[in-house]
Formats: structure tokens, sequence, C-alpha cells
């Protein structure tokens, strides 16, 4: 990989980057398309990456589909496909992790303490050997690209981050790798986090501004449909992601819910 970007940077090419866990879905496919606009040569990682797993979760049961990612990848056209082995990245003697101090902090950091660890972690490894120029991210895991942005910041990594809107289903599930885990009954559930998005945006456009009747009728909204476990729902500053008492001007809700074994997640920026 590094003798990959060393031959495309001396040709001059712009390299664009999409970090993936595989199991791609259409949401990973569009940064795709963004990537190979924006650059000249598209680089793919496949990796799921055991150290953004925290005990108890899913990285044994993570879905995994190399050969169907492989086809897929194909028919966008990228250049190269890296996806290591685990003990590639993490040897028995790996003991540096890039930790933020306060972005993960909030809302799916509560709950996933090593979360952010793992991910910011594993993307600067993998900026250190793919060498892009560019990387795309996708806004359902907007606090994952806000941590990434901080991080290129702080760091002095010389890679600018895109982030592009979040695809859904027809119905307005957002797109994730995670929907396999759903069964039919939950994934009627599923709704709900979309949903709750777009009462909250109903609520504000009939005046309404304070954060804890809009998180109110968002959770008595999820709450009504079957199997639907709320880890949070937050009102906040998009950039800071600290919890605001009203909604003035752009800002941020966000939430995840476990809906049957499926950890969900779903955000929207409110307009007043
Ligand atoms: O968003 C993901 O799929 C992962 O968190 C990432 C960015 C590939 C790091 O493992």
């Amino acid at each position: 990989m590094h003798s990959f970007s060393d031959r495309e940077r001396g040709l001059g090419k712009v390299i664009s980057f999409v970090p993936t866990m595989g199991f791609l879905h259409e949401g990973h496919l569009s940064l795709m398309r963004i990537g190979k606009e924006r650059g000249d040569t598209l680089v793919i990682s496949i990796f799921v990456n055991p150290s953004q797993f925290g005990p108890g979760e899913d990285f044994e049961a993570y879905p995994r589909d190399l050969d169907k990612d492989l086809e897929l990848i194909k028919h966008i056209g990228a250049d190269a496909v890296f996806s290591p082995e685990r003990d590639e990245l993490y040897d028995e003697r790996f003991q540096t992790y890039v930790q933020l101090e306060k972005l993960p902090d909030h809302l799916c950091g509560i709950t996933r303490p090593v979360h952010f660890r793992g991910v910011a972690t594993v993307v600067s490894k993998l900026f250190n050997i793919v060498k892009p120029h560019i990387s795309l991210f996708g806004e359902k895991d907007f606090q994952q690209v806000a941590v990434i942005r901080q991080m290129v910041k702080d760091l002095n990594f010389d890679i600018a981050i895109i982030s592009a809107p979040t695809i859904r289903e027809d119905d307005g599930l957002a797109m994730s790798s995670r929907n396999t885990y759903l069964t039919s009954e939950q994934r009627h559930s599923a709704i709900s986090l979309y949903r709750s998005l777009q009462k909250a945006q109903e609520l504000v456009n009939r005046g309404q501004k304070e954060a804890k009747t809009i998180v109110e009728a968002a959770t008595e909204l999820i709450n009504s449909y079957p199997d639907t476990d709320i880890d949070y729902i937050s009102i906040c500053d998009p950039e800071t992601l600290d919890a605001v008492n009203t909604v003035n001007g752009p800002t941020l809700m966000a939430l995840a819910v476990n809906v049957g074994k499926a950890h969900l997640i779903d955000n929207m920026i409110l307009t007043t």
C-alpha cells in the first residue's frame, strides 16, 4: 500500500480515500463516487477495526462479505482496495492510541467509552499507510466526522476531510451495515429514529424551541414502537456536541436506539 501510494503521489495524482469496515451499502458507494469525482486515484480500505469495539459489543458478529464488497467496488472502479489482516495493524506489542479529550465525552462516547479512541487510532494509521490527499466520511456518523476533523486539525494531517449526507432507504431509515441484524418486525421499529427526527423538526417549525420538550416527544414516539431501547437523544451544539436547552439556529439532534440487537444511530440538523 505504501509503495502504491508513493507511486501515485510521484505521478502527481490526487489520492482520495474511503475507509470502511466493509459490508458495503449505498452510503459507502455514494462516498466512493464523490471520491472518484474529487480525486484521480480512489483507494478503499476494508477493515473491521477491533479497537473501536468495547467488551460485549458486536466485533465478532459484525457482518462481513469481502467477495461481495469487492464486486461492488469493481463497479465503482476504485484503483486499490486495502484490506489488511488484524495482525498487520495491531501486532501483539501494539501500544499507541490516539485519544481526543472532549468530543468523545458526548453522545455515543458515553456508552461506548473506547469507541472513538479506536476510530481515531485506526483512521490515523490508515491515513499514514494510504497517504491520501482527501478522505470521505458519511454524516450518519456525525460524531465520528467531528472527531476526525478535530484530530486532523490537532495532529496536522495534510488531508481534506469531506463529509457527505446520510443515504436513506425509501422510508427514511439511514443505511447501515448493522441494519442486517434487524428482524422484519424490528425493521419496522427502526423507522422510529427518522420519524422522531422529522417530528422534532415539525415541532421546531411550529415554534417549539425547548430541547426538553422536543426530546420528550421523540422519546414518546420511539417508545411506542416495539423492541426499542433508547441509548440517548441529544439536542446539542453541532461543533462542540455540548447539550443546549433551546434550538436557536442550526442545532444538532442526534440519537442512538437499540432495536433488538442493532445499535442504530441517526441525526438531523434542526433549523429554525
Ligand atoms: O465508519 C466506519 O466504518 C469506521 O468507523 C471507520 C471510519 C472505517 C474506522 O474503522
